[in-house]
């Protein structure tokens, strides 16, 4: 990180700005906002500058600068159109250890100005270090259609309340819990409609109400492992639990999403390597939820497809604990999609089965005879070391060994790989390219369009990650 975001408080601190014309005048307007105490120094000033100093918001010193103007100040701002100038600023303040920015050189910078969101007192700052303020200045744009204007009355209002809720719940977590419910009550849209005297009133009822710390689970999907790939209520939960409980298929990049406080508790789960027992899992659930505990059961994909989320919900459903379940693009859909793949097409495949290669403990068979159909796409999920057996049982019910196959190793990641090869060779295929975890099988005709669509799953690839994809023929 170039620049630490801090936000500092200049009310009535010496700032000095040195030069007197449009560049300064910008940089005096919003220093003016943050009540700065500002000189400016230089030769002459343009008319607006008198303005500001006749009006007591400025001072204007009359002269060529020097070191003695730095005496006391703890910002300095360089906006003269003279390089040479500039530069003697930015050494004589750089020196002292003054802050100090030469307007439009970055490098002669050792504060910036950010672009900002302003919600008074909410403030976004946004910066690119100075690498891209066009980009910086399209990202506050995005926000400002993104944020509510009623954001600034509503951070006004529960800050007329900070002080007694501290009073009210000595516990920071106490104090979180009931800061949420605020948050997810009817006093945000009261605020919004302007009947602010309705939403003191309901505060007042909240604060003086006894809190029944009430747990509750969200048992989320998580996608095949693209951050952007997760649905906007996914992100929101995750950044409103106490505790989240994850497997090894959700991403770092997604868990890096997650609220930073948030206890983490990882129940493992890799084929043949289970850390934490399903039963156990699922009793962990209730007990962190009877604690009033909001809980996010993150999972890849979705949960409710080979992501054992059936049976999570139905203890919490026995134990009568609050749940919400949040879909999640399934590997299936994503990772076709990032392979160029169609899962149906009018001319190839009419349906589409989600199989799993990693069958029940009691051994139970698949529908080999219906897996084995044509005109119809299998999606194979936890195959790969089953693809021996897979492979034999869809010949031996009548596949054509020549039905394309695509093996997609961490679809929609950055280490995306795809193998497209023909259902004969499906097992020595995997074997050869040493095919890792997580990884998916599609077999059907429609495997094949991935030679004629990747280029398009190339291009979102190369713009989501930079990288083009790995293709093995
Ligand atoms: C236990 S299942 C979980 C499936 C998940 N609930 C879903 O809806 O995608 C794990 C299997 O999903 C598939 N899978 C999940 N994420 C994947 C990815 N990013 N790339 C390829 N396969 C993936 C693999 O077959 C993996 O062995």
């Amino acid at each position: 990180m170039q620049y630490l975001p801090i936000f500092t408080k200049l009310d009535n601190k010496p700032v000095l700005i040195v030069g007197g014309g449009e560049v300064a005048l910008r940089k005096c307007r919003a220093l003016i906002k943050a009540r700065a105490e500002v000189t400016l120094v230089a030769p002459s000033f343009c008319d607006e500058l008198h303005e500001h100093a006749n009006e007591g918001q400025v001072i204007l010193v009359s002269e060529h600068f020097s070191a003695s103007h730095l005496d006391g100040k703890m910002l300095v701002i360089a906006a003269t159109d003279n390089d040479s100038v500039n530069n003697t600023v930015f050494e004589l303040a750089n020196a002292r250890n003054v802050f100090v920015n030469v307007v439009d050189d970055q490098p002669k910078c050792t504060f910036i100005f950010p672009s900002i969101v302003d919600r008074d007192p909410i403030t976004i700052a946004i910066s690119s270090a100075g690498t891209a303020p066009v980009l910086a200045r399209r990202l506050r744009e995005k926000l400002e259609t993104l944020i509510p204007q009623h954001i600034g009355p509503l951070a006004r209002l529960v800050g007329d309340f900070r002080a007694q809720v501290k009073k009210r719940f000595k516990h920071f977590a106490d104090r979180r819990q009931f800061w949420e419910r605020v948050f997810d009550s009817s006093v945000v849209s009261k605020v919004q409609t302007g009947d602010t005297e309705a939403a003191v009133q309901q505060l007042h009822g909240m604060l003086n109400a006894t809190p029944t710390p009430e747990g509750e689970v969200y048992v989320v999907g998580a996608g095949p492992g693209d951050p952007e790939l997760l649905t906007l209520k996914a992100l929101q939960l995750m950044q409103q639990a106490d505790v989240v409980v994850y497997d090894y298929l959700v991403s770092d990049e997604i868990m890096d999403l997650v609220r930073r406080d948030a206890d983490l508790i990882c129940v493992g789960k890799r084929l043949g390597n289970h850390s934490v027992k399903q039963e156990d899992t699922n009793q962990m659930l209730v007990d962190l939820a009877k604690q009033g505990k909001k809980v996010c059961r993150i999972k890849g994909g979705d949960p409710f497809i080979y992501g054992r989320g059936g049976e999570e919900v139905q203890v919490l459903a026995e134990n009568q604990i609050k749940y919400q379940i949040v879909p999640g693009i399934t590997a299936a859909a994503g990772c076709s999609a990032y392979a160029g793949i169609p899962l149906t097409h009018r001319d190839h495949a009419q349906a589409i089965q989600f199989v799993t290669g990693h069958c029940k403990k009691d051994g139970q068979e698949l529908d080999w005879q219906s897996l084995a159909k044509p005109n119809q796409t299998l999606a194979i999920y936890m195959g790969v070391i089953k693809s021996p057996h897979i492979q034999a049982q869809l010949l031996k019910y009548g596949r054509d060994g020549k039905t394309p196959v695509a093996i997609i190793e961490n679809g929609t990641r950055k280490e995306q790989r795809v193998v497209r090869t023909q259902l004969s060779q499906l097992a020595a295929q995997i074997e050869t390219h040493k095919i890792v975890s997580p990884a998916l099988l599609i077999v059907g005709e429609v495997a094949a369009l991935h030679e004629q669509l990747a280029w398009f799953g190339k291009t979102t690839q190369v713009s989501s990650f930079a990288q083009p994809l790995t293709d093995v023929a």
